[in-house]
């Protein structure tokens, strides 16, 4: 028998049922089930709806049933629709008919948004510390490799040597800004639907200030219309998880890149690559497409669940039981890989030598404009000629650092007062990697000074505040 069913003489059709039950997997969200309904016994109380035995009977079933969840104890049954009135259902056997008293003044349409937000709450510290896990190990990484030089590349052409260490920050600082953002959501996360009822509010003399207190929320929504069917919280963790997604999926690609025999920057550890059925010789960087992959499947969920509230009018519609899966899903898939890929980054190898082969002079060739302009010539023609000289290079079959110094005193025009000698004499010292390196050592740039100060201030970022409020991070929002 389901907790509507006064209205109705016949029974739901068993594949409809099937089609209309969320329990197998709204039972997710147990915990918060049973909190937000103590805490909303408290409300009805201090209502004048419940006497002072009745509460404490409802609070005592109450929490007898979450230790049932938290013991794995609760047994469902084949008629509980959702986790509501499975709880709801039990409440009774447990304390008889004062349990018909809990849901006065309140719908499953303010209830389930309360549990849903109650989820998040929890659980964005949780993906907030897996994305931190991974940023730790890029740091730690970093960290042991600030001298390791490897190509930087644009449109995935060689471009100028950087420093592995700053390659490895690159993507530290991106999922910071996914941190941000879900530090941001928290604060609309928290703003509590329940004492809104089904829709038109509570009859009751409900403080939902205080419910909204005691349940950790900020304040209680102002429209009940808009409260029951607000579900943006779910979208917005949605963009949030994609773009976490897909700032792994580009880490991923370029790990599935480097660890190719081409490349061969990193060797991945038996721990977190795979081998083919079929060729022995075979390590594949599975995980690492994997993460790539499922940044799709990420894109699928947000913009599936846009589409499930597009088109929708205000107030609850049951398309809105379309929200939980997706949200589910999408952590679940995050808090899978980032360990992953945090434990594959901090167990493979570094080839240092292989990444030092692969950076050849062409790729100083913006350093080598620099170094005539250093010399008074104007950008545009120290740019001109560095390129004829990686041509010049190019035709003869060698690489620029090996031209030859009459060719050197070859290549431009300039109108300078310096004589060709002087212009071209330091010309050689310009094709070492790692004072091309060095020269780019303002904020934001590859030098090995100013990457020590990234991952100082990396290191900041991650350290928790301290109870006095001071260290940690400077952005720390207000919990
Ligand atoms: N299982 C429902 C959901 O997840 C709970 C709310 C049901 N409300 C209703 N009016 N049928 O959205």
């Amino acid at each position: 028998m389901t907790l509507w069913s006064g209205r109705f003489t016949g029974k739901l059709d068993a594949v409809a049922w099937l089609l209309n039950t969320s329990l197998p997997f709204d039972q997710r969200l147990a915990a918060q089930d049973v909190r937000g309904s103590i805490a909303w016994a408290g409300a009805i109380h201090k209502a004048g709806v419940l006497s002072q035995t009745e509460h404490a009977a409802i609070v005592g079933g109450l929490n007898q049933i979450a230790e049932e969840f938290a013991q794995n104890t609760f047994a469902f049954q084949e008629s509980d629709e959702d986790i509501h009135t499975a709880v709801e259902r039990r409440l009774g056997e447990i304390i008889g008919a004062a349990a018909g008293k809990l849901h006065t003044g309140r719908s499953r349409n303010d209830q389930v948004a309360t549990d849903f937000r109650l989820w998040m709450l929890d659980s964005l510290p949780l993906l907030v510390q897996s994305v931190t896990g991974l940023q730790a190990t890029l740091v730690a990484v970093a960290e042991r490799n600030q001298t390791a030089l490897m190509p930087g590349y644009t449109h995935l052409q060689r471009a100028q040597p950087v420093t592995l260490a700053h390659w490895l920050m690159s993507h530290f600082w991106s999922l910071e800004r996914d941190k941000d953002r879900l530090a941001d959501l928290r604060d609309r996360v928290a703003i509590l639907p329940l004492g809104c009822g089904a829709l038109a509010g509570t009859a009751f003399d409900v403080d939902r200030k205080l419910l909204a207190d005691t349940l950790g929320f900020i304040e209680p929504s102002q429209n009940s219309l808009d409260s029951v069917s607000d579900r943006d919280f779910a979208a917005e963790f949605l963009f949030c998880a994609t773009m976490i997604g897909v700032h792994l999926s580009k880490l991923s690609e370029q790990m599935v890149l480097f660890t190719t025999a081409e490349f061969g920057f990193f060797e991945l550890s038996d721990a977190y690559s795979t081998g083919s059925s079929l060729m022995p010789q075979k390590k594949n960087p599975d995980l690492f497409e994997l993460s790539r992959g499922k940044a799709g499947t990420l894109i699928g969920l947000l913009t599936g669940m846009l589409a499930t509230l597009k088109g929708l009018p205000s107030t609850y519609d049951k398309d809105l039981q379309e929200d939980k899966v997706p949200v589910f899903q999408a952590f679940d898939t995050l808090t899978m890989i980032l360990p992953v890929l945090a434990g594959a980054l901090e167990t493979m190898t570094v080839k240092p030598e292989k990444m030092l082969a692969a950076i050849d002079s062409a790729m100083l060739a913006t350093d080598l404009a620099d170094y005539l302009v250093r010399k008074g010539i104007p950008f545009r023609e120290a740019h001109a000629a560095a390129g004829k000289s990686v041509r010049v290079a190019a035709e003869k079959g060698i690489s620029l650092d090996k031209l030859s110094m009459d060719e050197w005193k070859s290549i431009g025009a300039f109108e300078s007062d310096l004589s060709r000698d002087a212009l071209w004499r330091d010309v050689y010292q310009v094709f070492d990697p790692m004072e091309s390196v060095k020269r780019r050592n303002a904020t934001g740039g590859t030098s090995p000074d100013s990457v020590k100060k990234q991952i100082n201030l990396a290191k900041e970022t991650l350290t928790p505040p301290s109870p006095t409020g001071r260290g940690g991070n400077p952005k720390e929002k207000k919990s």
